[in-house]
């Protein structure tokens, strides 16, 4: 069997090496041009001539959770698309967006910012009942982010497009109970993949439907907020902050309005990593179903785009 690994982010260095640990009786390499014909894909970002290239595929394997930057390449017809389901990530999301919705509820910036000038004061404590929380996307990563924050005892609504039932969650499902979800949530969390009906969701009319004092936290994909909707409604008050691990070009180009603005605070997409060890024991047990005729989870449905 051979399995071709390709990151546009080029860490080959230690996934052939793994991959190659974890599939024995596989032979791993590099994809390069001209490679020979593979049974198996394991990439991130490729590019379009790997996939005209390998025309014997009998399964791709994307190494993230989003498959966005794969699913916008023209596709061999009929070959599974894999991709990353949890692997570690979704502990590390519910941390950094737990971290982002605490710091800003318990106004933790400002006494930062207080010690460090010689200043002793307390903050009015806030009504946690005045914090719902409202988070965009339900999945896999979704899901273990609202356990956490219904965990610290926020008010937490969930948004998905099949109807859903979480203790301790207040769900809606669909595009028209799109606005029902925004009025009833003051912080906004985006962890829905980008699609077709996604993209820009996160816009003027959008964010203006969020609780006065609204929060943004985007750990999804940059093309998901209008980053000029953003800037109008933290100037005109609406919104009093945002936490940001991903822009539509990154890294975050120099001189960027987001770049030192006082409401924003700004991390470089590092929300959840992939983890190489858990990715690859992952993948290697995926392969070993597929090839012994066995069903895989974390299908990516081509024309939802997820
Ligand atoms: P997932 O399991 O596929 O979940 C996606 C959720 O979004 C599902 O609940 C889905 O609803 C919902 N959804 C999709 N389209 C919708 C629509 N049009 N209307 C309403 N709801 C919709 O994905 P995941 O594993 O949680 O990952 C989510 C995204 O996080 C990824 O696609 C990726 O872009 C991003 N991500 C970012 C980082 C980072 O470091 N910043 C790391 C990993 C992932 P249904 O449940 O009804 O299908
Ligand atoms: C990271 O952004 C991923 O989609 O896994």
């Amino acid at each position: 069997m051979q399995v071709l690994y390709y990151s546009a982010d080029g860490d080959s260095a230690a996934w052939i090496p793994g991959l190659q640990a974890a599939l024995p009786q596989a032979q791993v390499s590099l994809w390069e041009p001209g490679a020979a014909q593979a049974d198996y894909a394991v990439v991130w970002k490729p590019s379009q001539q790997l996939l005209d290239e390998q025309s014997g595929l009998k399964a791709i394997f994307n190494t993230g959770a989003g498959v966005d930057a794969l699913v916008q390449l023209k596709l061999p017809a009929g070959v599974p698309v894999v991709r990353l389901d949890d692997a570690g990530m979704s502990v590390q999301m519910a941390e950094y967006v737990c971290h982002a919705v605490i710091r800003h509820y318990r106004e933790f910036a400002g006494y930062e910012a207080d010690m460090a000038s010689g200043k002793w004061s307390f903050r009015k404590p806030r009504p946690r009942a005045d914090f719902p929380v409202g988070i965009l996307g339900l999945g896999v990563l979704g899901e273990r982010v609202a356990r956490a924050l219904a965990h610290f005892e926020f008010p937490v609504n969930g948004w998905s497009r099949s109807a859903k039932a979480l203790d301790g969650v207040q769900c809606f499902a669909g595009a028209n109970s799109l606005d029902a979800f925004l009025a009833a949530s003051r912080v906004l969390v985006c962890l829905l993949p980008l699609t077709p009906d996604t993209r820009d969701i996160m816009n003027q009319a959008h964010l203006s439907r969020l609780r006065p004092g609204g929060y943004v936290i985007n750990v999804a994909r940059g093309a998901h907020l209008v980053d000029e909707d953003l800037l109008g409604l933290l100037d005109s008050g609406h919104l009093s902050g945002a936490t940001l691990d991903v822009f539509r070009t990154e890294p975050l180009p120099a001189g960027h309005p987001f770049w030192g603005h006082p409401k924003i605070t700004l991390t470089p997409h590092t929300s959840a990593r992939t983890l190489r060890s858990e990715s690859i024991a992952q993948i290697a047990g995926k392969i070993a179903a597929l090839e012994r005729g066995e069903p895989v989870a974390g299908l990516v449905d081509l024309q939802r785009g997820y």
